[in-house]
């Protein structure tokens, strides 16, 4: 589809927080130069964006953060706002990762406050959704991600905003196991379709991800699927030849 350009956006999760960090960076910011048909964002941790920010200036690549808390400011020691992640450069956000949800106790309508706030401040969200194992032993799989997806669809809805969703397995995220073509495709389909019931100008603009254990092997033939527009990459976007190669396959 024209209208959804493919996104390749980096992970870095809890690595590269400072010189290497800027390092990654610049080699995104030369390979992505010479991809004009692929949009590439990176999201470094907190600590890096700023010095990241300043590498990217002037290049194609896009910077995100990976995490943020729904208020502009006030007493809440350690947290970052909306505000402050675009006065830093970003113009992405990473939102309700699995990795938070499991280890920080977010749930679904924390999640949409973070969708809400990040839309108000003008950055976009990469919000993300995946069902556990045993969710999906269970054939829970749909059925969890639509939870998932309606607790902010119509904080979508409201926006004109272009976000992008990122369906992340949890089975599948770091562990190798990447989810095949046709599992990915079938959740794909069906957020497109729930999308597209809510409103048929979000379905268009929204670009839906896969993320989990997408590696250079394996990314074309996800990247191909009708409904998948883009990878969310963890492990493999903390070394620039990896990353590079999944974007070439987009
Ligand atoms: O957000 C990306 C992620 O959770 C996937 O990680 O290491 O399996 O590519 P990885």
């Amino acid at each position: 589809n024209p209208s959804r350009r493919p996104l390749i956006a980096g992970n870095w999760k809890m690595f590269h927080g400072g010189r290497k960090g800027v390092e990654l960076a610049q080699e995104c910011a030369t390979f992505a130069g010479g991809l004009p048909g692929v949009d590439i964002v990176v999201a470094p941790p907190f600590t890096a964006l700023a010095a990241v920010a300043s590498v990217l200036e002037g290049s194609p690549v896009g910077l995100a953060a990976q995490n943020v808390y729904p208020k502009d400011e006030g007493a809440f020691t350690g947290e970052i706002s909306p505000p402050m992640l675009k006065e830093c450069g970003c113009s992405w956000v990473i939102v309700g990762h699995s990795e938070r949800r499991e280890h920080f106790g977010e749930r679904n309508t924390f999640v949409a406050e973070k969708v809400a706030a990040t839309l108000q401040a003008g950055l976009l969200p990469i919000v993300c959704v995946g069902e556990s194992l045993a969710q999906r032993q269970a054939n829970e799989t749909l059925l969890i991600v639509k939870q998932q997806v309606d607790a902010f669809l119509d904080i979508l809805a409201q926006s004109k905003a272009a976000v992008a969703i990122a369906y992340e397995p949890v089975w599948a995220i770091g562990t190798g196991k990447v989810a095949g073509p046709a599992e990915a495709e079938e959740v794909h389909a069906a957020i497109r379709t729930w999308l597209s019931t809510r409103d048929e100008g979000l379905a268009a603009r929204t670009r839906i991800l896969y993320g989990g254990s997408v590696k250079p092997d394996n990314a074309a033939a996800l990247l191909a699927c009708p409904n998948v527009d883009g990878a969310l990459v963890g492990g493999a976007s903390l070394d620039a030849g990896s990353f590079s190669a999944i974007a070439r396959a987009a």
